[in-house]
């Protein structure tokens, strides 16, 4: 057959595939549908676990990666939803879950107690049968006909494989030899989920069902943060870094250490949004896809203040990072109230006080990194700002009736800054002196004495202090 092609000195088919590749005759549009949507719902529920996990995880390096392949399979997830779109009309079924055995699967990690099944449910089987099943899709279609589908699941499959490279390390890490026999029959027991579903992809013989286990009792979603033990102090809030940052005493570059601090306590931004994706019903899937994204960014603006504090020669272990702002949002107000405060609390960062003041510290300081951390913290804050238009202010009269309910719902939550104390959860003690005497020794400077008197703890202000500068 190929013979009967007219030769040509170019190469073949756009480059798509080679000539035997495009004979191939497996699957048609039916049968391709109902194989993406299979892998469509791989996408989504590995987001909702990923998500609804990471507040409650309490591993920082696990509550990053969290975030980071929740964002990835939310986009995946989308393009999946896109073509699908393309291919059969309405309705299309992209809600129906395909199979009950791989629900199952699912609702097994999503409901596991620890870290370590969560680790192995997730990256040592659902990503790799994922894995498997695209690049068994990718040679199995027709890659000329089906060339848009191909193409959105091989940039998915370049992710996956990230994912499951950081997998390998956690896995590992979670791994003892006290532990392994039991996450191994975990591991199996969870492919025998796979298997009674017939596998991802839906084309093997189905088998018999295991008994549900962690999934036997009906789900509830963890809205309270847990953090490692590298977070000490948590309630801590006797040092108000925006005091700090705003006052024209003390020098640029020592305001570094309070905007890493800043940048690092961004953490409490995906624990709280993660508790409105898992509690908000009924939004457009681009609305999970926003906010994931935006709970991504957060989560790398933290990674941004861990590398500056890296840079400044400071372990930033030594500093109570306070997670009272998650803590109270999720516990005290409902998805809708949080979302109003997030933002009402990120409005506030768009005037010239907010984070072009923080981006012009950065420059001043003659740390070239810290500026550039600033720069791109700016611009993500902007980004959210405007999908917090696109999303909450849209359900109001106007933009100032949205921020007048987001003050609202701010004004509501309580700090509990004395019964903390009161409780003995904190001393609120000052830790400034210790970390910035520290630092300079690293720096090898002299403290400045002004700024080493620095004093000035979050007891008289509203939980969030500021409407400016508050994140
Ligand atoms: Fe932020
Ligand atoms: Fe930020
Ligand atoms: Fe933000």
């Amino acid at each position: 057959m190929m013979s009967s092609a007219p030769t040509s000195p170019f190469p073949p088919l756009a480059g798509l595939c080679p000539w035997p590749d495009a004979f191939r005759d497996a699957l048609g549009v039916e049968e391709c549908v109902s194989w993406l949507k299979r892998l469509h719902y791989v996408f989504k529920r590995l987001h909702e676990v990923l998500i609804v996990r990471l507040t409650s995880e309490p591993q920082y390096e696990l509550k990053t990666a969290l975030s980071l392949h929740a964002y990835w399979c939310a986009e995946h997830t989308q393009a999946l939803r896109t073509r699908v779109g393309e291919m059969r009309e309405p309705p299309l079924g992209l809600d129906v879950v395909p199979h009950a055995a791989l629900e199952r699967c699912f609702d097994e990690i999503r409901a596991t107690p620890g870290t370590e099944e969560l680790v192995v449910g997730l990256y040592g089987v659902v990503f790799p049968a994922l894995a498997a099943a695209i690049d068994e899709y990718l040679v199995t279609t027709n890659p000329l006909a089906d060339a848009p589908s191909v193409r959105v699941l091989r940039f998915a499959r370049l992710e996956i494989a990230d994912a499951i490279t950081f997998g390998d390390g956690a896995v590992r890490a979670v791994t003892t030899p006290e532990n392994r026999m039991a996450l191994d029959e975990w591991r199996t027991y969870l492919v025998a989920w796979l298997n009674a579903a017939g596998g991802v992809s839906g084309r093997t013989t189905e088998t018999v069902p295991p008994a549900p286990r962690y999934s036997a009792k009906p789900w509830a979603f963890d809205r309270v943060p847990k953090r490692d033990a590298r977070f000490h102090d948590p309630y801590n809030a006797g040092v108000n870094p925006e005091a700090f940052l705003h006052d024209t005493r003390f020098s640029a570059s020592d305001k570094l250490l309070m905007l890493s601090y800043k940048r690092l306590r961004e953490i409490d931004v995906p624990e709280m949004m993660a508790s409105i994706l898992a509690e908000t019903k009924g939004r457009p899937w681009e609305f999970s896809l926003d906010m994931t994204r935006q709970l991504w960014d957060e989560a790398r603006h933290a990674m941004l203040g861990e590398v500056g504090f890296a840079k400044l020669g400071v372990d930033w272990s030594q500093i109570p990072i306070n997670f009272t702002w998650s803590l109270n949002l999720n516990t005290q107000l409902n998805a809708r109230e949080r979302h109003a405060v997030l933002f009402f609390i990120e409005q506030g960062l768009m005037p010239r006080q907010g984070k072009r003041y923080e981006w012009e510290v950065a420059q001043e300081s003659g740390v070239p990194l810290a500026a550039v951390f600033q720069d791109f913290d700016w611009a993500d804050e902007v980004l959210h700002a405007h999908l917090g238009r696109k999303w909450y202010v849209k359900e109001f009269k106007d933009l100032k009736e949205a921020l007048a309910y987001g003050d609202a719902c701010w004004s509501r939550v309580m700090s509990h800054w004395r019964a903390y104390r009161d409780q003995g959860l904190t001393g609120h003690h000052n830790w400034w002196p210790e970390v910035y005497r520290a630092a300079c020794r690293t720096w090898g400077a002299e403290p400045d004495p002004v700024a080493l008197s620095f004093a000035e703890t979050y007891e008289a202000k509203r939980a969030d202090l500021q409407p400016i500068a508050a994140e």
